[in-house]
């Protein structure tokens, strides 16, 4: 097993910290904060009779509690097995995950789970779709209601409570699908492409609609998504995988300060950070005569 230190750094293209005024004494840097998510040499082989696919090669990084991390890469590089790995869903072959120091060995109630597909029950309500997870774990509805309430009107569904999922926009599931997946205040979001099946203009709607709750309910999050400018405009650091079997080959830390504004994205520094993203996929890692990490979606 590989040392986990194999891990990239977390890179930042920030513009350089402004001096101090002279003399002043130095800024002590801040106490690292301890990894609430860690993730060290994580491998997945699929066995499918006879055949055997090494989805996740070796993938480790950390996240701490409160952060909000995205992962770029292609299709079929392993983004949503190692998602899956994180959420207690799949087993993993070797390496490590551990969550807030316990080793990931099932699934658990702390960790809400996301997909492109809302995945919303036909036959049931928004508001009884919302407090599904609630009957799962065998807890008082009543004691939720109000959370589901407030959840719904964060997200715009106020009104829409008592209608079906066919009778909501793509977008309007989305949110209830992102109601139902705090309704149990989990303390980590994972995030499978949740916006990917939406038109342009709808999925610019739902990332301001979480970067919203982001200000209000902070959690932790791992967000899988193919725009760099999602990831860019989401996220505290974005992670870029390589094709399958997939590393981490990036790490990169987003500078800019919540609460964020979309606006933020005819920013110079926000497109200086796009274009080295984008720079590093179409080129991949190691210069001009690596293969590149993905084909680039701006
Ligand atoms: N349950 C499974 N059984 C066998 N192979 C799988 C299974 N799930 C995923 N794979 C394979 O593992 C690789 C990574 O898949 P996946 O994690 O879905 O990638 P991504 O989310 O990046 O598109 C792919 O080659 C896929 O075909
Ligand atoms: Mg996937």
């Amino acid at each position: 097993m590989n040392a986990p230190a194999s891990a990239p750094k977390a890179t930042a293209l920030a513009s350089p910290v402004p001096a101090g005024p002279q003399g002043s004494v130095q800024a002590r840097p801040p106490t690292p904060r301890p990894d609430f998510i860690k993730v060290e040499s994580a491998r997945k082989v699929y066995a499918t009779g006879r055949d055997t696919v090494e989805a996740v090669s070796d993938v480790s990084f950390s996240v701490t509690r409160g952060e909000f991390v995205a992962i770029l890469g292609p299709s079929g590089c392993g983004k949503s097995t190692l998602l899956m790995m994180c959420a207690g869903l799949e087993s993993i072959t070797s390496g490590r995950i551990g969550i807030d120091s316990m080793p990931m060995t099932g699934p658990r109630e702390s960790i809400g789970v996301m997909f492109q597909d809302s995945t919303l029950l036909p036959w049931k309500s928004v508001l009884e779709n919302i407090l599904f997870p609630v009957r799962i774990m065998r807890r008082p509805v009543r004691d939720y209601m109000d959370r589901a309430r407030s959840l719904l009107a964060m997200t715009g569904l106020t009104g829409f409570e008592h209608k079906k999922p066919h009778q909501l926009s793509g977008g309007m599931r989305q949110r209830a699908a992102i109601c139902r997946a705090l309704v149990t205040d989990p303390d980590i979001l994972l995030m499978d492409e949740p916006f990917s099946a939406l038109d342009a203009m709808t999925r610019d709607e739902m990332n301001e609609a979480l970067l919203g709750i982001w200000d209000r309910q902070p959690k932790t999050a791992l967000f899988v998504t193919h725009s760099i400018r999602e990831a860019v405009l989401l996220a505290d650091r974005v992670l870029v995988m390589t094709r399958r079997p997939a590393t981490v080959v990036e790490d990169l830390r987003i500078p800019f300060p919540r609460p964020r504004d979309p606006s933020i994205g005819e920013s110079e520094e926000f497109n200086r950070l796009v274009r080295h993203l984008r720079g590093l996929i179409e080129r991949g890692p190691r210069g001009a005569g690596a293969p590149p990490a993905m084909a680039a979606t701006p």
